[in-house]
Order: structure tokens, then C-alpha cells, then sequence
């Protein structure tokens, strides 16, 4: 029997060399690899600023705070999402106010949108997430775009885009469009830092507290000190900060990872197109429903929903699958659905039909470069036996 991880990172670019030369610099923290690391990122993206730092959860941290969220501001964000998205909220005495999402893409809609800014006109933030790497309409030259109603509206956008990069929508990279994109470089992702993440902005404003809020809300940088002409060991302390830089070991490895994202997007292409082709004909399962070319999707989830009529209902499923060697997972149990939501927020599943339909049957296969042709065979040979 095959045993088949449902995630495994691909580190054969420059990843060893390039930590060889930080373990090597006398520099382990956050230095030249992680302003490296930003201008090729920044320049990838074609967007201003770009901040390394130490997750996807403290981009979104920063973003919120930068953008002056506090006690008793209301932020939308999607149920369908991890609770990063809406523990950050928390953090700064706001609250969340979840919204369903479009069944078979997960995404929040401009319909879904433009009533939850009706029933809620006080909203100061939207957080769209791009689902698995597919980014979510935020741009459209109709102006029915999602940054488009949040800008006629004044709400500001933070992307958590911690599944999309390399994404793009409507020809654009995500993080070039909105107010603030927040992406992720855990161990799974497209690309990887082990732990880490970027937060991207056009926005001068936004890009100074961030920079100042990432490291305890200090007025220069370590490595600034360090590297000055000038005897200069002084530095201000404005604004009570956060801990959130990322150091260059990681770095390094991001840095390699980037060389080679596109092809890496691509690798997860290949297993996203092999699974659609394979899975197309089954009448008990549902694809994702796909707005943007395969080749603009990061490809971080390839998920397929079980519906009512599937001979295994999902745990059983995912157990099935497990006794024959191959990993699975589940994105996600809704937000409304955990028990610190759910009873702080006194939140219904009937307020959610799409992600209650969603979650009842979804489950995420194995999608990364190194899964060869022969395992997607075995997958879905298993899938077509255990849903005959
Ligand atoms: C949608 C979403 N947002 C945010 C995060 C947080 O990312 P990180 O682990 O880099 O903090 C994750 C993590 O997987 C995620 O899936």
C-alpha cells in the first residue's frame, strides 16, 4: 500500500545554500535575506511596500491595526476561513460579523457583500479570503468588483491572501489591487518559510505603522543600527508594538522558494488538472466551481464536496481513505460552528445555508509538486472504489 502525505514541501531550489550563507553571516535575525526577500517579493507583485514578517496571522494583526481597527468596530470576514482571520479582529476589541460564501468556490460574492454592508452599514473593514488560491472577484471592470463596492462605500480591504501567491485576478497579481494583502508561508503553502508571511500595501500610511508596529513600535531597525556609518546606538520607542519580524534564516528559505514559485504553481496545477479530469463524471461529488483561469490559481487546496446522496458520508470517507495510506483534510469546519464564535456571537448554522452545505461534505486531497502521476492514479482510483 502507498502512503500518501496530504501535504509535503518541496525545499531542492537554493534553500540549503542560502541558509549556509546567513548561519555563516554572524546575522541570524532579521537582516540583508529578509530585505532581499521583500524587494523580490515587491517587485513580483508590483506593489509598493512589502513587509516580511514571522506569520500570515501577525500580517493580518498589523493590517487591522494599522488601518486604527479597535473596541467596537465591526470587520466582515467569511465563516469558511481559519480562525486567523478572526482572532485578529479579537485581538483589537472588534468584532467579527460572519458571512457565507458562494457554495463549490467558497468565496464571498459582490451579492454576499453588498447585503452584509446593507445589514451592516457600519462595517470599517472587509477581509475576503482567496479560497485555496483562487482569488475572489475583487476587481471587475463593471465596478461590481469587491474593493470596488468597499471603496463607493469607505470600508477598507485587508486580503487575507494567506492561500494566494502566485494568484492573480483579472491579469493582476493578488496584493497588487486592494488596500492590504496578508499572505502565508507556513510549512503547507505554496511557498514556505517554515512560519512566516508578507504583508503587501500601496498605501504610505498603512506601510509606516506597519514598519514600526512589526518591531515594538521602534523607530529604526536593528539591522539599521547595526549596519549605520554613524556611532548611532539610540533609537525611539513611539508606539507600543509587536514582536512579528521574520528572521533571516527564514527568510533564506523564502527566498529560494520565490525563485522558483511559478514553477512550484504549476507543479499544483498539474494535480489540480489530473484531479478535474479524473473526478469529472461522478454524480456524488462536486468539483470547485472556478472563476479564474487554471493557470491564475495558486493551487494551495484542490477540495471536493461529498453531496447528501454520497454512499460514505465525509468522516467516513476521509477514514476510508486513511486505511488505504492516503492523507486527507477538511477546509474548514466553519467559523460559526466553533464554540468561541458560535457562543460569543450567539451565531445560527441556518444564518449560513452555503457553508453548512459546503462543510457537510468537503474534503481537501494531497496537491503539492512532488506528487507524481502514479499517486494521483492511486487516489483516484481509491475515491472511484470507495464511492462506487
Ligand atoms: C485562510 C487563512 N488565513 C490565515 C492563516 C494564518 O496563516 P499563518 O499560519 O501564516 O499565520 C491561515 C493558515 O493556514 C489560513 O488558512
Amino acid at each position: 500500500m502507498k502512503q500518501i502525505p496530504f501535504a509535503k514541501v518541496v525545499c531542492d531550489g537554493n534553500e540549503l545554500a542560502y541558509i549556509r550563507e546567513v548561519l555563516e553571516s554572524g546575522w541570524l535575525t532579521t537582516a540583508d535575506k529578509a530585505h532581499r526577500f521583500e524587494k523580490e517579493f515587491r517587485d513580483l507583485i508590483k506593489v509598493r511596500y512589502a513587509y516580511a514578517v514571522n506569520s500570515c496571522t501577525a500580517a493580518l494583526h498589523l493590517a487591522l491595526e494599522a488601518l486604527g481597527i479597535g473596541t467596537g468596530d465591526k470587520v466582515l470576514v467569511p465563516t469558511m476561513t481559519f480562525t486567523a482571520t478572526a482572532e485578529v479582529v479579537r485581538y483589537l476589541g472588534a468584532d467579527p460579523v460572519f458571512l457565507d460564501v458562494e457554495y463549490g468556490s467558497c468565496l464571498v460574492t459582490d451579492k454576499i457583500l453588498n447585503q452584509a454592508l446593507a445589514d451592516h452599514p457600519d462595517a470599517k473593514v472587509f477581509m475576503p479570503v482567496h479560497y485555496g488560491g483562487q482569488a475572489a472577484k475583487i476587481s471587475e471592470a463593471d465596478g461590481t468588483g469587491l474593493f470596488d463596492i468597499c471603496r463607493a462605500k469607505g470600508v477598507r480591504m485587508v486580503e487575507d491572501a494567506a492561500h494566494a501567491f502566485p494568484a492573480r485576478c483579472n491579469g493582476r497579481m493578488v496584493g497588487e489591487i486592494g488596500d492590504v494583502a496578508c499572505f502565508s508561508f507556513y510549512a503547507n503553502k505554496t511557498i514556505t518559510t517554515g512560519e512566516g508571511g508578507m504583508l503587501t500595501t500601496n498605501d504610505e500610511k498603512i506601510a509606516q505603522r506597519v514598519k514600526i508596529m512589526r518591531l515594538h513600535g521602534i523607530n529604526r531597525d536593528a539591522w539599521d543600527r547595526y549596519t549605520s556609518n554613524k556611532v548611532s546606538w539610540e533609537y525611539d520607542v513611539v508606539a507600543p508594538g509587536f514582536k512579528y519580524n521574520m528572521p533571516d534564516t527564514a527568510a533564506a528559505v523564502g527566498l529560494a522558494q520565490l525563485e522558483r514559485a511559478e514553477f512550484l504553481r504549476k507543479e499544483r496545477e498539474r494535480c489540480a488538472r489530473f484531479y478535474l479530469d479524473r473526478l469529472e463524471g461522478f454524480d456524488c461529488i462536486d468539483l470547485p466551481l472556478l472563476h479564474v483561469p487554471m493557470s491564475d490559481h495558486a493551487w494551495h487546496l484542490f477540495h471536493i464536496i461529498l453531496k447528501d446522496d454520497s454512499p460514505v458520508p465525509r468522516n467516513q470517507f476521509i477514514e476510508l481513505m486513511a486505511e488505504r495510506g492516503i492523507g486527507t483534510s477538511v477546509h474548514y469546519k466553519p467559523l460559526h460552528r466553533m464554540t468561541y464564535y458560535r457562543e460569543h456571537y450567539r451565531l445560527q448554522p441556518e444564518d449560513y445555508p452555503n457553508a453548512e452545505r459546503i462543510w457537510k461534505g468537503c474534503v481537501s486531497l494531497p496537491i503539492y509538486p512532488s506528487l507524481s502521476e502514479e499517486e494521483l492514479e492511486y487516489i483516484c482510483t481509491n475515491i472511484t472504489e470507495i464511492l462506487k
